[in-house]
């Protein structure tokens, strides 16, 4: 007997990507259930070649579900999560509510699976933030050759990140621009069509964005808490793939040849980093995949041990819903989750 999965928040664009990519993967599920808020009750969504009844999160009763893909923000989730978790029901979530809950682990498969087994403390799992996901997958080798000191990232965030709200702004500010008709914004603080904005999520006291301190406090709990990490997050006007500028300083002695060959053999990445025009990943190319692209790996003269790369990764699947069913299918290979109907 296999799985009863739930995706909560299936109508967005990560919960669609979630149901695309267990149809894929063929993740071992019986039943597949598609929730949202009561606006989309009724709509279908597409589950393989099959389509799914909406139905609402609000009403579900969790007893015989096994596990919830969360993606419906984090407002919801630290509504719905506890009770769902006390119904024996494990909820991998995608909002940042729980990321930074002692008793929740923070799982990124490919750097710290073995974190995952403190999740019965609450029956539920974290996942990271997009920009972080992507940026550990490549930092985790890295670190354990030569041992990172401090990190400085940049990131080019695409909308999708913003949920669908963000994704039709780009389409309709771009439209608008051609069309000369005004353009206006309302998902993002200024226009996002032809521009960047060099702001994600809320401001904090130190001046620093939401957004930016996910990466570093995340980073700390995933792969290392004594790793210095500053980040500067920005939106730019790409619909799929969030891109990172990335300089590393070590403690320890590691060339560019290096850093390429262990990226090279490295889970979830893959090098792309010819010296050459094109020679390199850009987002666009990276939407739909699952890879964490790595591309301009060149070593920093400035400090001892440095090191530049660029990391390229679609935020909607290693960013999202690729690392939540990872998770999920960690649980299953570790024999952490049985399967409710199986085991009755
Ligand atoms: P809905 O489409 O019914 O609003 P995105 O991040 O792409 O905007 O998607 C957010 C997802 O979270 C959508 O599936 C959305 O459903 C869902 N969602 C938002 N608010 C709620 C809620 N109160 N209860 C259940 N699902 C919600």
């Amino acid at each position: 007997m296999g799985f009863k999965i739930a995706i909560a928040g299936a109508t967005g664009n990560v919960g669609r990507e979630m149901l695309n990519i267990l149809a894929e993967r063929g993740f071992p599920a019986d039943e597949v259930v598609a929730l949202a808020s009561s606006r989309s009750f009724g709509t279908e969504v597409s589950f393989g070649d099959k389509t799914l009844k909406v139905q609402n999160l609000e009403n579900y009763d969790f007893s015989d579900t096994d596990i919830c893909l969360m993606s419906a923000g984090g407002t919801v989730s630290q509504k719905y999560s506890p009770k769902i978790g006390a119904k024996g029901c494990v909820v991998i979530d995608n909002s940042s509510a729980w990321r930074y809950d002692a008793d929740v682990p923070l799982v990124v498969p490919e750097v710290n699976p073995d974190a995952i087994t403190m999740f019965t403390r609450k029956n539920i799992i974290a996942n990271p933030n997009c920009s972080t996901a992507q940026l550990v997958v490549a930092l985790k080798p890295l670190h354990d050759r030569a041992t990172i000191k401090r990190v400085v990232v940049s990131t080019y965030q695409s909308v999708s990140g913003a949920g669908k709200e963000g994704m039709d702004e780009l389409f309709q500010q771009t439209r608008a621009v051609f069309v000369a008709d005004p353009v206006e914004s309302k998902k993002f603080t200024k226009r996002i069509a032809f521009n960047v904005i060099p702001h994600i999520d809320s401001f904090m006291e130190d001046g620093y964005t939401k957004e930016e301190w996910k990466v570093l406090a995340e980073t700390k709990k995933i792969l290392d808490p004594k790793i210095k990490v500053t980040c500067t997050a920005v939106r730019v006007p790409v619909f799929i793939g969030h891109s990172e500028s990335v300089n590393i300083e070590f403690e320890n002695e590691i060339t560019a040849d290096e850093a390429r060959e262990i990226l090279r053999e490295a889970p979830g990445c893959q090098v792309i980093d010819k010296h050459e025009n094109g020679g390199y990943i850009t987002p666009y190319e990276s939407a739909g995949e699952d890879a964490t692209y790595i591309s301009r790996i060149r070593e920093d003269a400035t400090v001892e041990n440095g090191l530049n790369i660029w990391v390229v990764s679609d935020n909607l699947r290693k960013g999202a819903a690729l690392n939540a069913i990872q998770i999920a299918e960690l649980l299953v290979a570790r024999g952490l989750i049985k399967a409710k109907k199986q085991a009755a």
